[in-house]
Formats: C-alpha cells, sequence, structure tokens
C-alpha cells in the first residue's frame, strides 16, 4: 500500500489519491464503489485512524454549512497531538497564521471575510476583465513567438494567474517579475523543505515591503483598500500580509491547474472541443463544466467535528477528521445524468468545486474571468492546437492538495 497522504503533518488515507491506471480525470475506483453504497464513510489511515469521507452531494453540502464542522484544524488538540514535532512549531506560529481566514470560524472568519467582501466588489471585478485580457494576450504573445512547442504550464496557465494577483494585490510593473519567480519558487515540489521555508520567508518579507509602499502611497488595489478600511481594530501588517499571501496561495494554482488541466480534458475530448470552437458562447458552460468534471481539489476539503455530528446514517464523533470530497460530489448521480462525462453543452447545475457555505471561494467570479477568456484566447489563437507527448506521459499531480498536471508540452499549427 501506498503511504497515506501527509497533509501538514495531518494524515488523510491514500485511497483519496488512488484514480485509475490511464483515467486520469476519473476520481479513485474505490471512492466510486463507496459512494454507491452510501453518502458517508468511516475510513482508516494506514495507522489505523479513522476519517469520515462524505460523498453525497447533499450530504456535502449539508457538512460545508454545518457550524460544528470547524476549518481550524490545527486549532484542535486532538490534531494538535497528531502533528510531528518538527512542523509544530511553524505552524502554530501565530504571526504567520494571521490574516489567513480560510482556516478559521466565526466569529474570527466573519470579521476577515467582510472586510474582503467590500473589496471584491462588482466594480472592481469589471475592472478587472480588460485586465485579464491583456495578461492572457501578452502571455500568449510570447509564448507563440518562442514556440512551437512550448510548456502550456510554464508559459502560461500558471504566469496568468500570478500576473492577475499581482493586479489585485497592486504590484507595481517592475517588481512583478520578483513576485512571478517568489511565487513560482513556494509552489515548487521538487525543493528541500529548508528551501521552500526559505521561499515562504522570502515572499513574506515582499508582501511586507508590499503592504508598507500601500501605508504610503495607497492606489486603487484590493491591498490599499484593506490596508485604508476603517477596521476595527485596524488590521496590522501580519494580518494584511496574511491576506496577501492566502490570495495568491488561493488563487494562483487552483486557476493555474483548472487551465492547464482543463486544457488536457479538452484535447482528450476531441468533441467537446470541437464544440467549444464552432461556438465560443458555450463557454462559461464549458468552464462550469470543466470545474465540476475536474474538481482539482480532488482530496476534498477538510475539517474536524467540534462535537458529535450526525451526517447521513453516520454519527462522526467529536475530533474527527472529515473529508468532503469535492470530486465525488460532483459526479453524485442523483444530481447529474451520465456524471461521468465531459459534456460542454450540459444544462447548469449547481456544483461545489468552489466549496459551499461561509468559506465559499471569494475568488471566484475572478476566477471564471479568468478561465473564460484563458480558453477562448487559448483556442483562438492557437488553432491546431495538440499535445507533444502521448497522453500517457503526461505528468499528473497526483500527490497533490491541488490536481492537476506538472507540464503540458503542446504544439500548434504554426
Ligand atoms: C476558498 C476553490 C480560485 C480565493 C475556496 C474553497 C474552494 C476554492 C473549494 C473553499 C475552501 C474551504 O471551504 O475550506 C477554488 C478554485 C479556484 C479558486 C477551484 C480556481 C478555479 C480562487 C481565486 C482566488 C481565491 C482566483 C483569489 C484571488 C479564495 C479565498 C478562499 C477560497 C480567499 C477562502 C474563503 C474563506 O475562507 O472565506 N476556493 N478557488 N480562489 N478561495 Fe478559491
Amino acid at each position: 500500500p501506498r503511504p497515506d497522504l501527509d497533509r501538514f503533518g495531518l494524515s488523510l488515507p491514500s485511497v483519496l489519491a488512488e484514480r485509475p491506471e490511464g483515467h486520469p480525470f476519473d476520481p479513485p475506483r474505490e471512492l466510486v464503489r463507496l459512494s454507491g453504497q452510501a453518502p458517508v464513510h468511516r475510513i482508516a489511515t494506514r495507522d489505523g485512524a479513522p476519517v469520515w469521507v462524505i460523498t453525497g452531494m447533499a450530504e456535502c453540502r449539508a457538512a460545508l454549512a454545518d457550524a460544528r464542522l470547524s476549518s481550524d484544524i490545527l486549532g484542535h488538540p486532538a490534531v494538535r497531538e497528531k502533528l510531528l514535532p518538527h512542523v509544530r512549531e511553524r505552524l502554530l506560529d501565530e504571526r504567520a497564521r494571521a490574516g489567513s481566514f480560510i482556516t478559521m470560524d466565526a466569529p474570527r472568519h466573519t470579521r476577515y471575510r467582510k472586510l474582503l467582501t467590500g473589496q471584491f466588489t462588482v466594480r472592481r471585478m469589471k475592472q478587472l476583465v480588460p485586465r485579464v485580457h491583456q495578461i492572457v494576450t501578452d502571455q500568449l504573445d510570447a509564448m507563440i513567438a518562442q514556440g512551437p512547442p512550448a510548456d502550456l504550464v510554464r508559459d502560461f496557465a500558471l504566469p496568468v494567474p500570478s500576473l492577475v494577483i499581482c493586479e489585485l494585490l497592486g504590484v507595481d510593473y517592475a517588481d512583478r517579475a520578483e513576485f512571478q519567480e517568489r511565487s513560482a519558487k513556494v509552489l515548487r515540489v521538487d525543493l528541500p523543505v529548508e528551501e521552500l521555508l526559505e521561499a515562504g520567508d522570502g515572499l513574506r518579507a515582499f508582501m511586507h515591503e508590499l503592504v508598507r509602499h500601500k501605508r504610503e502611497r495607497p492606489a486603487d488595489d484590493i491591498l490599499s483598500g484593506l490596508v485604508h478600511s476603517a477596521a476595527e481594530p485596524p488590521l496590522d501588517d501580519d494580518e494584511l500580509v496574511g491576506i496577501a499571501n492566502l490570495l495568491l496561495v488561493a488563487g494562483h494554482e487552483t486557476t493555474a491547474n483548472m487551465l492547464a488541466l482543463g486544457t488536457f480534458a479538452l484535447l482528450r475530448n476531441p468533441e467537446q472541443l470541437a464544440a467549444l470552437r464552432a461556438d465560443p458562447s458555450l463557454v462559461d458552460g464549458a468552464v462550469e463544466e470543466l470545474l465540476r468534471y475536474l474538481s482539482i481539489v480532488h482530496l476534498g476539503i477538510n475539517r474536524v467535528t467540534t462535537q458529535e455530528v450526525r451526517i447521513g446514517d453516520e454519527v462522526i464523533p467529536e475530533g474527527a477528521t472529515v473529508v468532503v470530497s469535492v470530486p465525488l460530489a460532483n459526479r453524485d448521480a442523483r444530481q447529474y445524468a451520465d456524471p461521468d462525462e465531459l459534456d460542454v453543452t450540459r444544462p447548469r447545475g449547481a456544483h461545489i468545486a468552489f466549496g459551499h457555505g461561509i468559506h465559499q471561494c471569494l475568488g471566484q467570479q475572478l476566477a471564471r474571468v479568468e478561465m473564460a477568456v484563458g480558453f477562448t484566447e487559448l483556442l483562438r489563437r492557437l488553432p491546431g492546437l495538440r499535445l507533444e507527448v502521448e497522453p500517457e506521459r503526461v505528468p499528473m499531480r497526483s500527490q497533490m492538495i491541488v490536481y492537476g498536471v506538472h507540464s503540458l508540452p503542446v504544439s500548434w499549427d504554426g
């Protein structure tokens, strides 16, 4: 058996990542089998620790809306106890955790979420659309000038969301290369842990400098808006850096992997690709379908119970690890006809690719714009887009928190 998945010192069963050989878009067979039997399952990690996995759509939504399921996983004594000593101190460092509201519960979460919702306004998202267009176009121009071939991940999927976050945070043009380099480094998986921690420290220092700059010279960006908001008590620098880091971490790899894995999925479903090429107005529906079908938060959304909770027919005790399986819920046969088919013309249905409840993705409108513009321009600018390698050779991110491809070698008719 494969080792368990180590998530910040918290173990998850490896079955969550075991996709069928040759079917990179399908969820693990064992989970599919279990979800056919019941919507909630008690399974175990290799050391025997129980984990509750929820696979039914209705039950997943109920779990994500339930305040007895906490996002502050590291805050729970049962989890703290299990943390490996060498990561414990760093993970629990209060200054480093400040502002990272994705792991907070109400009412602490509420304060930050309100401040951020006040910044992610319709006006600001509208303003960003032409900027996203420009970033996508510039990136494609550069890729076309150098290729074919190209690595779609390195040359397109990773830089686009990184530059969009620069717009959001108001990083000066002169500093964007440094920002991109630093943020790409913290996402690398092939670095020794010491170097990763160092890269993390470097990025924090960069963000501290950015915050200082926004205090002195505010502009029309989210960070300036937060620095000069009427928050009571005012946000301190650690909180602001934590928020900026969260936006980067939550918005970079997710969007990048949707762009790259989405392109891979379209190339592997030529009739769907042809339909989208023939009618670009299908793109918004295609984006929703790709979000559902690919469910890149593939190991699920984690929570820990603060009380005994009944979900479906299972009684989950206090202090238990719960996995809300996004991929299985998004293929729940009670919700979707032919759930395993990619169908860009599928009528819109509710999916949980962006989560549900109080933590539902704050950046979803922006992510949708990035994907719609990204796929539209990619297909328009690259006629004859194709894989440069056998599909089996595309390196998949099976063990990563965000699923996708490590690289995607492509070619096109130049
Ligand atoms: C939360 C998915 C893009 C910022 C979430 C959650 C999911 C998710 C599943 C819920 C996590 C939980 O309940 O614990 C995605 C996907 C994306 C994407 C699939 C791309 C396709 C973005 C972007 C941004 C962003 C572009 C910002 C620029 C956030 C933030 C949260 C969040 C700040 C935490 C919200 C809270 O705790 O209240 N995202 N996301 N995401 N996302 Fe996204």
